[in-house]
């Protein structure tokens, strides 16, 4: 199925092969304009296995983007989130779709709650490593797959040369859509986790599969339940991802200017 997505994609763009994909989360679109010139857009919803967005603040499209490189991204403006029931397939359908592209790098971006309480909203993070709270995985049967370095260290290390303030965290992904309690928060901080959020995990180990090279990065658009003292509200995410947008987008733009 994602090798007929990617065969849609091959014949609605011309473009036969991708060398980057990016799937753009909550407060990272812009980065779509900014890393080179987009030559097609495509509602996703044209896509075999892809649906329109379910939440406001996503955009919905595919696009392919010719970067100053001569490189190809693969710009992928539609997540399907776990909590939207479709099944993990669903979820990872992007990744894998990217994957039949051609490309070979996989920068998965989300808007997420901080746990380091010196974080404020509007900062992005690099993700170092997961934790899959969802009890599921894309993969099936007996398919065992490494997960040492999904994260790839030498990506890190690349982001961190363009700016070396980035901080890094641990991504907790749990299955939503409510946000957590304040007690899940401290569980999630007890286990490791710095960074709280509803994607991205299973979109990683289906990447780490396809034998591509993982690159994560989170806005954190506010601190997670109990940690700030006010309480969150979707439109909160959607404003500080707004705010940030310019920032963030021009840093990934960088980012991938070097891969
Ligand atoms: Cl606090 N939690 C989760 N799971 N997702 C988020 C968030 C928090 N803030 C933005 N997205």
């Amino acid at each position: 199925i994602a090798r007929i997505a990617a065969a849609e994609i091959a014949e609605a763009t011309g473009v036969d092969h991708h060398d980057i994909a990016l799937t753009l989360g909550s407060g990272w679109a812009k980065a779509a304009d900014l890393i080179g010139e987009t030559t097609h857009t495509i509602p996703a919803s044209d896509i075999t296995g892809f649906s329109k967005p379910a939440v406001v603040g996503h955009v919905g499209t595919l696009r392919s983007v010719l970067l100053p490189s001569g490189k190809r991204a693969l710009v992928i403006g539609a997540r399907t989130h776990y909590y939207e029931d479709h099944g993990v397939r669903r979820v990872v359908h992007s990744v894998r779709t990217a994957a039949a592209t051609g490309a070979k790098t996989m920068i998965l971006t989300n808007g997420a709650g901080g746990i380091k309480d010196y974080w404020t909203p509007g900062t992005p993070v690099l993700i170092s490593d997961h934790i899959n709270l969802t009890a599921d995985s894309p993969l099936e049967g007996a398919t065992f797959v490494d997960l040492t370095d999904l994260y790839s260290a030498r990506l890190r290390a690349l982001a961190s040369s363009i700016d070396p303030s980035l901080d890094e965290g641990v991504y907790v992904q749990f299955r939503g859509p409510h946000y957590e309690t304040p007690a899940e928060v401290q569980m999630a901080k007890t286990i490791g986790g710095h960074i709280v959020g509803m994607s991205t995990a299973l979109e990683a180990i289906a990447a780490r599969q396809a034998g591509m090279e993982v690159l994560g990065m989170s806005l954190i658009t506010n601190l997670a339940a109990g940690i700030q003292k006010t309480p969150l509200s979707h439109a909160e995410v959607i404003e500080a991802g707004q705010q940030a947008e310019p920032v963030i987008s021009a840093l990934l733009a960088r980012i991938v200017a070097e891969l």
